[in-house]
């Protein structure tokens, strides 16, 4: 069969990629990389999810550093959720433009608080005006034991301090780094006040992950959730201003007028940033949220491991046709579909970008490393962390903690569930990515261009399946 026609639906699990004859000698030749949205490219075509037990900063830090991206969850006050975008745009760059600062008469203590809160290891000390006075860094306070200690006595003033214009470039600021052996080199400009900062450890991370999702400024880029309820536009403009580099509109069946006035309302009050629409399963769906202005499609209507809509509502489409048909209609606008959730293994990636996604996003796959949200459980001798489904019973709880509502008419479609624990992002990465390169090399796919034109699938039976998985041994 040389053609990709299925007219029934069908999972990751029904299909198969047909080995092609194929001309590359090795798979570090391919090039994985692809676009989560028309000006976004990623190295690697993986996101993680918008869920609360996937991603808040730390994930999406380590996403980005990692070559893909993360988007961070709505499941909080939008000043949170600014915070967390704030946090990732702060990570690293190569020159932080707002540093943070305090002024010179404030007490250790809250010098120490401010650190602690935002994971900073130092202050810019700046007077009310915004002139920098002075620098307060671990080596100045760490002995310190008096908390009330006013700040300008602990500081190194700005008269020892080596400091340089706004508009240096980046290899002058590292060479008076290396010169002077220092950490952190404040900006200022003519009239002496704080206007950035340039630190040693940023420079080294950008060396240390070449393949960064990075934005213009050399900062990581990342992605937020919002819905569409009456707060949609107010939280919009607080991730755009935070820095976010694009949004996700998402909601459980996307194929909604809901969807389609906020996708409207945002570009009527001038949101930049791409906005991203979703969940979809059909091509139909695709098309409206592409003619109401979305940037990016995200397809995936009851796919997810923790999700049960399709038992709860019997709704949904087996997740390589949805993806396969929605990726289709996108093409004709050149626009990317994510394929959301149903990932289990690398060889999933692989047939979904086969299928025509650009990038997928993975929640369970993630939930169980270091970076996720929550704490690690041990049960029996194994380790695991929680995931749970964002229309689960606990989420909503949660959600609703604070609030006076009354839950009894719930219905949840969504289970808490526990995920092995899987170390770090980067390790579970590393070996995604070799999977899907494999699947690449097996369909003489040099580029994600090339898979959605080479990839043929074989639809499979249970025992196609059987056969697939070790079987007739036991596996040690
Ligand atoms: P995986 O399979 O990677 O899927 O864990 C992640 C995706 O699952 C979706 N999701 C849900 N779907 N009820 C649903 O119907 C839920 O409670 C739920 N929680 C997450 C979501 O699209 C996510 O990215």
């Amino acid at each position: 069969m040389d053609q990709k026609i299925i007219k029934e639906g069908l999972t990751y699990k029904d299909v198969l990629l047909v080995p092609q004859r194929s001309a590359i000698p090795t798979r570090k030749l391919i090039d994985v990389s692809s676009n989560l949205t028309r000006g976004i490219k990623l190295k690697i075509p993986i996101v993680s999810a918008n869920m609360d037990t996937v991603t808040e900063y730390e994930m999406a830090i380590a996403m980005a550093r990692m070559g893909g991206i993360g988007v961070i969850h709505r499941f909080m006050t939008i000043e949170q959720e600014a915070e967390e975008v704030s946090k990732v745009k702060r990570s690293e760059s190569y020159r932080i433009d707002t540093p943070y600062s305090i002024l010179p008469d404030k007490t250790l203590g809250e010098a120490r608080e401010i650190m602690r809160r935002n994971g900073v290891s130092g202050l810019l000390v700046v007077d009310e005006s915004g002139k920098l006075e002075g620098i307060l860094t671990r080596r100045d306070e760490i002995y310190e034991h008096d908390e009330f200690k006013l700040v300008r006595e602990l500081m190194t003033p700005k008269e020892r301090l080596i400091v340089a214009y706004e508009n240096i470039e980046l290899q002058e600021a590292k060479k008076i780094l290396a010169k002077h052996r220092i950490e952190k080199l404040p900006l200022v400009n003519e009239g002496g006040s704080l206007v950035g900062l340039i630190t040693s450890k940023d420079i080294i991370k950008t060396m240390e992950f070449p393949n960064a999702t990075k934005d213009e400024r050399g900062r990581l880029r990342v992605v937020a959730a919002i819905g569409t309820k009456e707060d949609a536009l107010e939280r919009a403009q607080a991730l755009e201003e935070a820095g976010a580099d694009a949004l996700v509109i998402d909601i459980a069946h996307g194929h909604s007028e809901m969807v389609i006035n906020t996708l409207e309302l945002l570009k009527n009050y001038n949101i930049k940033i791409p906005v991203i629409a979703g969940n979809v399963a059909t091509p139909e769906a695709a098309r409206d949220l592409i003619a109401a202005g979305a940037d990016a499609i995200k397809v995936g209507v009851g796919p997810g491991s923790t999700c049960i809509t399709r038992l709860i509502a019997g709704v949904g489409v087996p997740q390589f046709t949805a993806v396969l048909e929605c990726a289709r209609e996108a093409e004709k606008y050149g626009i990317p579909v994510i394929a959301d959730g149903g990932v289990a293994f690398s060889g999933d990636i692989a047939k979904a970008i086969g299928a025509g996604a650009s990038t997928v996003m993975l929640g369970s796959l993630l939930g169980g490393t270091d970076e996720s949200p929550g704490i690690t459980l041990t049960k029996k001798g194994r380790k695991y962390k929680v995931s749970r489904g964002m229309a689960s019973l606990g989420a909503n709880i949660n959600r609703n903690s604070n609030k006076d509502t009354e839950n009894s008419d719930y219905v949840a479609e969504g289970v808490e569930a526990m995920v092995p624990y899987r170390g770090s992002v980067a390790e579970i990465l590393n070996q995604l990515v070799g999977g899907l390169k494999s699947g690449m090399s097996y369909s003489n796919a040099m580029s994600v261009p090339e898979m959605w034109k080479n990839a043929k699938f074989c639809k499979i039976t249970d025992s196609g399946w059987a056969e697939s998985k070790p079987h007739d041994v036991e596996v040690i």
